[in-house]
């Protein structure tokens, strides 16, 4: 794929030195990284299989594994991913419940146990291994807040849980029904009587102290080099502020709210929040063809204030929660707008697997679609797209490390289109954003304040076009098909092997 192996080699020895197996890795290490989001369960198979069946309406497992993921790790790195992000690991109910079976991890019983429908100590060490041997990071799911039982409340066995086994250390019984009310929210419980999430008790200096020694240990177990955590907003701030010590790598939390006063101040107990004010923006303006720019452009703004530090934040546009884009709207020049903003913005991109397939389930669980269905075909054009702007981007931030803090300066808004600036010097990716859609006239745009000088040769790097700077000093960007563009010095290109392929 267009010289990627050859480039991050010529630069793995120095972005990437610091990987080891036994290395954990910190938020600084994480800045420059790209996610791919994986379900263990829905990714890859052992057998390899292309064509084993999974029906997500029945909520089953299909057989993905550790070993599976092992084997497709190349489908991933010759994206330009340079982490991935699985499901939790720890063993969850081994019932049926009536929403299925916990094949998405959510739901576990026992900390010190793996689920072994994902593989055993053995199989999670050699991911571990897999991914660090091709210089990528491994983040692990975790959901610290609760355990899982598949029944009404009353009828809780504790246990059978482990290490917590008692009712001591959960929350008494009460639902969680008043978002206004922190407390409920805390110390409440999640899910329902089909299968409640028992809420544990992160209040509890025992727990907190058993909680921070289990992730001390299952990151030096496994060689795990960074977390993403569920439902963060359940437990408080003061738990996740010592938790975040004791596991010494980047944390990266669920905040699922839109609110950026509510979300950003997560940031400032945990080094990242997934980005879901921005995920709100972006299907504004990306989620149909008569979308707006206007939350994005008037809120942006407002986030940099509020939250700590957005270069650590995870921008997003699809996971396992969500509707897919596509699921939104069939249009291929939306999808490769959203996949190329993901990449392209501030942020940690995070893209969840089948993505780049243009799969298209709706609500959960029509969202936790296989990915070996699509052949993992790096054929189709989301694949091709996320790899070059992958690309692109692994390089302007090996180049200058800073281009990860730039916050993107947009240089032309109107209410269809965005265009920005993201990189200092002469080092900057200047990128066009549209949701005109794939039956939209050609136009052109004539962009100022790119940073470039008169002269300057730059490379369009999704169709490998070069163009120089007019005398008048703007980037002229001819708009077609209502797809995305991303400008980069074509010197620079060239000697990252960008559109060599
Ligand atoms: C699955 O793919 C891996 C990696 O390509 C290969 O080593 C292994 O032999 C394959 N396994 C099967 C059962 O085909
Ligand atoms: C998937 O499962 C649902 C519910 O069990 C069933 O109604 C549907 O027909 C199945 N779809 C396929 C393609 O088998
Ligand atoms: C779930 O399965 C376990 C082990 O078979 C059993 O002990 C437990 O009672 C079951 N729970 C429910 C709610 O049926
Ligand atoms: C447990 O709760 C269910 C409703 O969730 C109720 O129908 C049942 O009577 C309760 N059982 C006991 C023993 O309280
Ligand atoms: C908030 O929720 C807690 C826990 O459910 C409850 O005890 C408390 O009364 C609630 N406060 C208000 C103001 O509703
Ligand atoms: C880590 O490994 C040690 C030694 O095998 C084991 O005692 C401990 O339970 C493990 N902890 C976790 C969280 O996996
Ligand atoms: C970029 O945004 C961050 C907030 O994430 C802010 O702290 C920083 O000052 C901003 N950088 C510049 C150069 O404005
Ligand atoms: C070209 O790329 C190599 C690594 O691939 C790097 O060492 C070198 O500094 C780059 N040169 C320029 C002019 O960017």
């Amino acid at each position: 794929m267009v010289g990627i192996n050859a480039l991050l080699k010529a630069f793995a020895a120095s972005t990437v030195a610091s990987i080891s197996v036994a290395d954990a890795a910190t938020a600084e290490q994480w800045r420059g990284r790209t996610i791919y989001q994986v379900l263990t369960d829905r990714f890859a198979r052992p057998d390899n299989s292309t064509t084993a069946t999974c029906n997500t309406s029945d909520r089953e497992y299909c057989g993905g594994t550790w070993r599976g993921i092992i084997n497709q790790l190349d489908y991933i790195k010759d994206m330009g991913f340079t982490a991935i992000w699985t499901s939790p690991i720890t063993y969850n109910f081994p019932n049926r419940s009536e929403y299925g079976d916990p094949y998405h991890g959510y739901w576990q019983q026992d900390l010190y146990r793996l689920n072994p429908k994902f593989g055993t100590p053995d199989d999670l060490k050699a991911l571990s291994q897999a991914v660090h041997d091709k210089d990528m990071y491994l983040m692990v799911d975790i959901a610290p807040n609760h355990f899982g039982w598949p029944g009404p409340s009353n009828s809780t066995d504790y246990s059978l849980f482990n290490p917590f086994n008692d009712a001591k250390y959960f929350h008494s019984y009460c639902p969680v029904d008043d978002y206004d009310n922190q407390t409920n929210v805390e110390e409440c419980w999640l899910g329902d009587e089909k299968v409640e999430l028992v809420d544990v008790n992160t209040e509890d200096p025992a727990v907190v102290e058993i909680y921070n020694t289990w992730i001390e240990d299952l990151i030096s177990n496994y060689s795990i080099d960074g977390l993403r955590i569920d439902t963060a907003k359940h437990v408080s701030k003061s738990f996740w502020s010592t938790f975040q010590s004791s596991a010494s790598v980047f944390c990266l939390a669920e905040v699922f709210n839109e609110d950026v006063s509510y979300a950003c101040d997560y940031q400032n107990h945990l080094d990242g929040i997934l980005d879901f004010p921005l995920y709100y923006w972006i299907i504004d303006f990306l989620g149909s063809t008569s979308g707006s720019t206007y939350s994005l452009v008037n809120n942006i703004g407002n986030l940099r204030s509020s939250c700590k530090d957005v270069s650590l934040m995870g921008t997003f546009v699809e996971n396992h929660d969500l509707q897919r884009l596509a699921y939104k709207t069939n249009d291929m020049a939306l999808a490769k707008n959203g996949l190329a903003f993901t990449i392209l913005w501030d942020g940690i991109p995070v893209v969840y697997a089948g993505q780049e397939q243009h799969y298209a389930g709706g609500d959960d669980p029509a969202n936790r679609e296989a990915t070996w269905l699509s052949g993992y075909s790096r054929e189709s054009e989301l694949y091709k797209l996320a790899a070059a702007v992958n690309q692109v981007r692994n390089y302007a931030s090996y180049l200058d490390p800073a281009y990860l803090s730039y916050n993107a300066s947009l240089i032309y808004t109107d209410d269809k289109t965005i265009a920005f600036r993201k990189g200092y010097d002469e080092n900057q990716i200047v990128s066009v954003i549209t949701n005109k859609g794939d039956a939209t006239q050609d136009w052109t745009l004539s962009l100022e304040n790119t940073g470039w000088g008169v002269g300057t040769a730059v490379i369009e790097i999704l169709t490998c076009e070069t163009t120089t700077i007019g005398d008048d000093g703007n980037l002229v960007v001819p708009m077609s098909s209502g797809l995305p563009r991303a400008y980069f010095e074509a010197g620079k290109a060239s000697n990252g092997s960008i559109c060599s392929g």
